[in-house]
């Protein structure tokens, strides 16, 4: 059993591998935190909270003359607004009359095998042999408000994940201006830091961490997306977490709108994580009878430090939030025509790119951003999905044929949720861009953003995209999302329900997402956001891969990427070998060095085939060779980030090892040459002490054991010259 109660003491332990989650229906029927960290052999831990009278922490009415009952010093589980609990808090409801006091206890709980799925919403999945739920209901007796808190417990996976479940059971309408979906609470949290990941457009997911510090460290988003600028992932760990040890938790949300996620140590040093949608411009209606269901929080606790903690959430998502039938599957080495031909491109052109990407072994392409409408520039034709016949006379299903014909797949890119004001679509349905009235709107590469909180809207894009999945053998598709949500106003809802609309309009792109997946169950689906604009686990459960950044740059990548691993797996990031000069940033890279790093992900090419020398593309040759050759390890391997480019910048490695620990890769890319270098060590991870392993290393092959590699490290061979890449094979000898 996952998950136990003991009735006697009221305490609730859900348990996993490696890791135990406790908490207790305390007095008054007052849900709290007891602990949730390594498992702790027996005990629970009431007592780690002992009573204490504190100035200015208000008592609730029945606490009588008792000045130690407090809820704002006591370690929560959903703290609610008015209760006396000064700390961020998860809900705030306004009631008919004007107030906003929500106060929960405890009504009731159920225990049961496996885990609903939430409706609407993408979630992480589990049969009945692999997760078990406990609810615990919890009701506020005067307003009528109830609470049914989701925990799903995955034993295996050492994963827990949280939602909340509002009801209105009242007979007066109710306003929910604040509804997140996870609290986790921890005394003495002077002890930690908190890493969260911001960025930019072409650089996201930028490792940054803190010490925790008194107030509140706040990581969000009110773009709309979850945003290049903050991932919706964050990490407590101990000071002196690395790689390999300390203790740390992860905090996912798995949704793509608006966010916060917020770290606060209190006067008393108690630490706060809160994670949910972001209130701002957050006001959902809750008329009698109905109930809104947060998105979940997937919690991940390691204390084989911050590599550990990783390398669960990335079996994690492998397996139980990335769906369909390529969740398993080689995915196909690709070349995407757009930083080969932007938007001019023509069917001889794209057939040229294919036939010669064909001989190297690449096995689709991905025909970018100016296939339709009248696409040659980025002011128009967004939402007329309709084939430009100027560029491609024989249509797509003529340009497909002769892309089949070369023995390679097509692929499609769409951006469905935006429109060009030069677009026949904007010109029959103006009323369908998200926009206050009587305003102009705040254009964003020239574009607006559709309603997506509209059934129309979505009605009319899965015609039209399904129309155009249908009209061709397409076996991909690039799901684009070029702007942020800005003037936020739909004209389908009255006025008091406009603060629904940020999530409506993320609920419509998953109902259409949902609709179309099931549609085209074949179709490989990689979502992007000007590269990673929407970078996170929602997405995930719809496109089991997506484009990492717009940023193609190899050395900067290996940053990017870097970032990107903490809670994601090398199979969902797309990467891919582009030009030098680097469009980006001009920079020249090796070739070689170019597929190294893009090998860490979801592979392909991103250049003009035909524009390569002869020496390039045998280059590409062995590239495409080798990542047939290690896909299945790059993929469902575990991922070991060697070194911390943020830190070191002289040289990177990271090293994939596979599920039986018999083979292993070794990346490593010498960044900053230095004339009299001292040697670099590797120490590879993850091996098996015992075992022997065969590797090639400076043209001379070697054998040594798992521990003398990890305890003694792998010395590089002298390289001469930035940016060289080289690997290194690990194989166990049996
Ligand atoms: C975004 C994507 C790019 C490309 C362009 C096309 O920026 O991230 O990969 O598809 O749009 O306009």
């Amino acid at each position: 059993m996952a998950i136990t109660f003991d009735g006697q003491a009221g305490v609730f332990i859900l348990r996993t591998r490696r890791s135990e989650y406790q908490m207790q229906i305390g007095r008054f029927g007052y849900l709290q935190h007891l602990y949730y960290g390594s498992p702790a052999g027996g005990s629970t831990f009431g007592y780690r909270t002992p009573p204490v009278d504190r100035s200015f922490s208000g008592n609730p009415y029945e606490a009588g003359k008792d000045r130690t009952f407090s809820l704002d010093v006591l370690l929560q589980e959903y703290p609610a607004f008015g209760s006396g609990d000064f700390r961020e808090t998860c809900l705030r409801v306004l009631y008919q009359d004007g107030s906003s006091d929500t106060d929960l206890r405890y009504r009731s709980h159920s225990i049961r095998p496996g885990k609903q799925k939430p409706q609407g919403l993408p979630y992480v999945y589990g049969g009945e042999d692999e997760v078990e739920t406990l609810e615990i209901l919890l009701a506020d007796e005067k307003t009528g408000l109830e609470v049914a808190l989701q925990y799903a417990v995955f034993e295996d996976r050492d994963a827990i994940t949280r939602s909340a479940v509002i009801r209105n059971a009242s007979a007066q309408p109710a306003r929910l201006l604040r509804a997140l979906s996870c609290c986790l609470d921890a005394p003495d949290g002077e002890r930690f830091d908190v890493i969260t990941f911001y960025g930019r457009h072409a650089m996201e997911r930028s490792e940054e961490r803190t010490p925790v510090r008194h107030g509140k460290i706040v990581a969000d988003s009110i773009r709309g997306a979850s945003s290049h600028q903050q991932n919706p992932f964050v990490v407590l760990c101990d000071r002196n977490a690395g790689e390999d040890c300390g203790r740390c938790y992860g905090l996912s949300f798995v949704y793509s709108g608006n966010f916060t996620a917020g770290v606060e140590l209190d006067q008393f040093n108690a630490l706060r994580l809160t994670m949910g949608i972001h209130p701002e411009a957050f006001d959902w209606q809750l008329l009698p009878g109905e109930s809104f269901t947060t998105p979940e929080v997937a919690l991940c606790y390691s204390e084989e430090g911050l590599g550990g903690l990783s390398r669960r959430y990335h079996r994690l998502y492998r397996k139980n939030l990335c769906r369909g039938s390529w969740r398993d599957k080689r995915r196909p080495i690709l070349v995407n025509n757009w930083e080969a031909t932007y938007f001019r491109f023509d069917e001889d052109k794209l057939v040229e790119i294919a036939r010669e990407a064909s001989e190297l072994g690449i096995e689709m392409l991905v025909m970018d951003d100016g296939w339709f409408g009248k696409r040659d520039g980025d002011t128009c034709s967004l939402g007329d999905w309709t084939v430009d016949a100027g560029k491609l006379p024989g249509g797509l299903d003529g340009l497909c044929r002769r892309i089949n014909a070369l023995g390679m797949k097509l692929g499609i890119w769409f951006e469905p949720e935006m429109i060009s004001e030069d677009s026949q679509l904007y010109r029959e349905h103006p009323d369908w861009v998200l926009r206050s009235p009587g305003r102009d709107g705040v254009r964003s590469r020239y574009q607006f953003v559709l309603d997506m909180s509209r059934g129309e809207v979505v009605d009319y894009l899965y015609s039209a995209l399904s129309a155009v999945l249908r009209s061709a053998n397409l076996e991909y598709v690039k799901w684009d999302m070029n702007r942020h949500l800005c003037n936020v106003w739909s004209a389908q809802l009255p006025a008091g329900r406009q603060g629904e609309v940020y999530h409506r309009y993320v609920l419509g792109v998953y109902s259409l997402l949902e609709r179309l997946t099931a549609a085209f169950p074949d179709v490989l689906f990689e979502g992007c956001s000007g590269g990673g604009g929407r970078f996170d686990a929602g997405m995930l459960y719809y496109t089991p891969q997506i484009w990492c950044s717009d940023n193609t740059d190899a050395i900067e990548r290996i940053k990017i990427q870097y970032g990107t691993s903490f809670c994601y797996p090398a199979s969902t990031i797309g990467a891919h070998v582009s030009a030098c000069p680097n469009h980006q940033t001009g920079r020249t890279v090796p070739f070689h060095t170019r597929g190294v790093v893009a090998m860490a992900g979801a592979f392909g090419y991103e250049l003009d085939i035909s524009k390569l020398t002869a020496e390039e593309k045998e280059e590409v040759r062995s590239q495409v060779e080798a990542f047939k050759k290690h896909h299945a390890l790059i993929r469902e391997g575990d991922y070991y980030r060697l070194t911390n480019p943020f830190q070191n910048s002289r040289y990177a490695a990271w090293q994939f090892v596979s599920p039986d620990r018999a083979h292993a890769l070794l990346c490593y890319v010498l960044i900053h040459a230095q004339a009299s270098a001292p040697v670099v060590y590797l120490y590879p991870r993850g091996l098996l002490p015992e075992a022997r392993y065969t590797f090639e290393l400076g043209g001379e092959s070697q054998l040594l054991t798992g521990a003398a590699l990890m305890q003694g490290g792998l010395p590089m061979p002298r390289i001469r010259g930035d940016y060289r890449a080289l690997t290194v094979e690990l194989e166990q000898v049996l």
